[in-house]
């Protein structure tokens, strides 16, 4: 791996905070402005694989057989049908794998480890399982940056918490060096009085980590896995509004500034040409 490829594990111990649809739509949004970017699904669920790719063969290796050593990294990865975006897919073979690898050591540093091999990409970012399991704590030692999702539910906050305490547990033993990039408030309705309220409890609690892009509630997110598309796909397909594309690139935008200061933010996403490739897609 380059001294400046960035990992961004997606995490929050809460189940159904947005996770998946933030990880999947962050990584085509950077991918849209021109960089390198490689999703790693970490989740038996493969909501990641859903999204981005669709069913896999049947024999097709997974991170499920590098997580047990079987297959190497580079082995697993795909292309996908957006340019600059590879995937290292996942499988509900993934439970099976941890408990295998449950009793080895260096079993928290596996993923570390092999995201070394990797050339030639600017941004890694992992989807998370909502459990603390394996998988998880190899995503969290792994990263260079944690990006933690959360709605106003109570649990959606404690899961800030524990998976905060998790990565404070990881740095002190010296298995990562993660920090947290932000936190990202989704399915955000403002008109919901316990919006406003947790976002100032976020802020009490992380201070400049709250990220001011919001990601709002958007129907069109559902269909999302089933359809295996990104919202970009999906809103350009649906010529409904933009409302989850906009809010996915202001979303890249800020984390962008926060992960590359000095570089900026690159030249943008090329519309004209991202609605050819789309429309050439279809007629397909
Ligand atoms: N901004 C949004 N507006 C409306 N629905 C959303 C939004 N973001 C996500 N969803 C929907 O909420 C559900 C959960 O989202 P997602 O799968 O991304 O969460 P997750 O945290 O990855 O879940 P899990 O913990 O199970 O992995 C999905 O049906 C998704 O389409
Ligand atoms: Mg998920």
């Amino acid at each position: 791996m380059d001294s400046t490829t960035q990992v961004i594990a997606v995490a929050n111990r809460k189940g159904g905070v947005g996770k998946s649809t933030v990880a999947c739509n962050l990584a085509v949004a950077f991918a849209l402005e021109g960089r390198r970017v490689l999703v790693i699904d970490m989740d038996s669920q493969a909501s990641a694989t859903a999204t981005l790719l669709g069913d896999l063969p049947a024999d097709a290796p997974t991170m499920a057989q590098v997580l047990i050593g079987q297959v190497a990294l580079g082995d697993v990865i795909r292309e996908t049908s957006r340019p600059g975006l590879l995937l290292a897919p996942a499988a509900k073979e993934l439970t099976h794998a941890q408990l295998t690898i449950a009793g080895r050591t260096g079993r928290e540093t596996i993923l570390k480890r092999a995201l070394r091999s990797l050339s030639d990409i600017d941004v890694v970012v992992i989807d998370t399982a909502p459990e603390q399991q394996l998988a998880t704590v190899n995503s969290l030692v792994a990263a260079t940056h944690v990006l933690m999702p959360f709605t106003p539910d109570p649990k959606a906050l404690e899961g800030l918490a524990t998976t905060s305490e998790a990565i404070a547990e990881i740095v002190a033993a010296e298995l990562g060096h993660a920090q947290v990039l932000g936190c990202v408030q989704t399915s955000y309705d403002r008109r919901l009085g316990v919006t406003e309220d947790a976002r100032e409890q976020v802020a009490e609690a992380y201070g400049s980590a709250l990220l001011e892009t919001r990601i709002r509630s958007n129907a069109s997110f559902i269909t999302c896995p089933a359809w295996h598309r990104d919202i970009f796909e999906t809103e350009r397909a649906e010529r409904t509004s933009r409302r989850g594309s906009d809010d996915f690139r202001a979303l890249a935008l800020e984390v962008a500034h926060r992960l590359w200061p000095a570089v900026g933010l690159g030249d943008g996403i090329d519309e004209d040409k991202e609605t050819a490739r789309v429309e050439e897609e279809a007629a397909a």
